[in-house]
């Protein structure tokens, strides 16, 4: 969407919430061949957070959706919409979006689970985003929501090293003063291979139902395709705003590889102080590590009012997308 119109979301409140347990690499020295060195140095992980075993992705997106809707100052019943962004659903359905409705007790609101790995919290902002600016919503609660921990083969290092759990959430308002200014997503399936869970409801089942089913990856590739997209959307969402590398104060990337993060802050010319981090410590939550790290910001005050906040992603798919907003 252009910004030439009269009505915009913004974002009103933010919340997180991350699982108590820490996994340290040195933990993951004692599981897998790994180091914490090789970690550090091709990643910048140092530690993630894993769900307990008695959490589920909805318990983690309740806690920071009622962060949000407290720091919003907005009753749950007040919302007309609910956005999940999540890979790792409480259940094949309902959706985790109907789960979580009912756990705030919200009666009528359409509520819907949105799946695009690493870039579905993008993706499910560019949905509240169009549902506000045409009027069909006022106020959307948007969650991305992950225990990547149980779809994690945990005797593979190429991976396992990489992800963690997490949740994060805002509230968007409709109003007539910008916030988000632009959207823009993309997709290309022919690149399915490179990331995937080749099992399912559907496809492979016998190795899903018995418990099998964990992510594969292809992480050379992964990683060039990253930095190859993440380069083009900061050019597309530039110009589709008329604006300049230097116009935007801040960056909140997904948080895959310290590594592609600045590769990206490199392209936008912009030092690491502008660019918000948080992979060395939540590792890759997925579709939680975008809104988990403007919650971080917004939080400490680093975000101001009237600065210009790019967020971008990218993930299995292969997806990818940014959301340039203005802090209001
Ligand atoms: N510890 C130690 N060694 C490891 C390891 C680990 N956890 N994981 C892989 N290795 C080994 C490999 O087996 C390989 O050994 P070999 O040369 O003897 O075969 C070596 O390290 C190099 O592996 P390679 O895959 O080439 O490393 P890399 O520099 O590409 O880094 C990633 C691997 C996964 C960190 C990197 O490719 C990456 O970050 N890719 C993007 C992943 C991503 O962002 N995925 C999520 C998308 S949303």
């Amino acid at each position: 969407m252009t910004p030439d119109q009269k009505t915009y979301s913004r974002i009103i409140g933010t919340g997180g919430y991350l699982p108590e347990r820490i996994l340290s690499n040195a933990d993951l020295e004692r599981m897998v061949d790994t180091s914490d060195e090789w970690i550090l140095t091709r990643t910048g992980i140092r530690e993630r957070r894993i769900a307990a075993d008695y959490e589920s992705t909805c318990d983690l997106a309740e806690r920071a959706a009622r962060e949000a809707l407290a720091r919003a100052g907005v009753a749950p019943e007040t919302l007309d919409l609910i956005i999940v962004a999540t890979t790792t659903p409480d259940l094949v359905f309902p959706s985790t979006a109907c789960l979580l409705q009912a756990r705030l007790g919200n009666r009528s609101a359409p509520a819907f689970d949105i799946q695009a790995v690493c870039t579905g919290f993008v993706y499910a902002l560019d949905v509240a985003d169009k549902y506000l600016r045409t009027g069909a919503a006022k106020r959307a609660l948007v969650v991305g929501a992950e225990t990547m921990s149980r779809i994690l083969d945990w005797s593979d290092r190429g991976t396992c090293v990489l992800f963690g759990d997490g949740a994060g959430a805002v509230v968007l308002e409709a109003g007539e003063e910008p916030g988000i200014l632009s959207t823009h997503i993309h997709a290309d399936g022919t690149y399915s291979d490179l990331l995937m869970v080749p099992a399912g409801v559907s496809r492979n089942t016998e190795q899903w139902q018995s418990g099998g089913a964990c992510l594969t990856m292809q992480g050379n590739s992964v990683f060039r395709m990253a930095v190859k997209t993440l380069g083009e959307i900061v050019d597309e969402t530039l110009a589709a705003n008329a604006m300049r590398r230097e116009d935007v104060d801040w960056l909140v990337p997904h948080q895959a590889n310290i590594r592609i993060i600045q590769a990206t802050a490199d392209k936008l010319g912009m030092p690491m102080e502008r660019v918000v981090v948080t992979v060395d410590r939540h590792g890759n939550t997925s579709g939680a590590s975008i809104p988990l790290a403007l919650h971080e910001a917004v939080k400490d005050g680093r975000i101001q009012v009237g600065e210009t906040v790019l967020m971008e992603a990218f993930g299995g798919g292969f997806t990818w997308g940014s959301v340039l907003l203005k802090w209001s």
